[in-house]
């Protein structure tokens, strides 16, 4: 385990969670404190991506009545932080190892519905997929990525 530096927040590395890379590394940080956070850090020269995503997340969450927007715990100039989301619907999570390979049409309807609110607010997201809605164990759906 390595121990890293969260801008005020001491937290040791659980799981690099990045996926592409290509704009950012995705980091799961457990504080000091026992609370798992997402840590996601952007390369040089991404400064308009960090600061694109913190706007979105800034301003979906004033419009989010489906509570499907993340807070944003911590910012900075090249990064964000918000809560991490245990994923049953992943490899490895909970209703993938009982054998759920799609996604329940309740998550869905969720999604979509959240995302038509959104539209009706002039906001359209590109990056909608399966891979960016995350289910927890209490069923609540959460969208990351924009
Ligand atoms: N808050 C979170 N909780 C759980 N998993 C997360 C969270 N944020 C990101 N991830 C995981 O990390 C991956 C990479 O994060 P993402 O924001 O999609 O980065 P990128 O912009 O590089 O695609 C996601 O596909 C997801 O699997
Ligand atoms: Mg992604």
């Amino acid at each position: 385990m390595h121990s890293t530096q969260v801008v005020g927040v001491d937290g040791e590395l659980v799981r690099d969670l990045t996926t592409d890379g290509r704009r950012a590394i995705t980091h799961l940080i457990r504080t000091p404190q026992g609370k798992l956070i997402v840590w996601k850090r952007f390369h040089a020269g991404c400064n308009a991506n960090v600061q694109r995503e913190v706007a979105a997340l800034r301003s979906l969450s004033l419009i989010d009545d489906y509570d499907v927007i993340p807070p944003l715990l911590d910012v900075g100039d090249d990064y964000f932080v918000i809560p991490y989301y245990a994923d049953v619907l992943r490899k490895g999570g909970l209703l993938y190892r009982l054998g759920l390979r799609l996604m329940p049409l309740g998550v869905l309807r969720r999604v979509f519905a959240a995302l038509r609110h959104f539209y009706g607010h002039g906001y359209e997201l590109l990056a909608v997929c399966p891979h960016h809605a995350l289910v927890d164990e209490s069923g609540k759906v959460t969208c990351i990525d924009f």
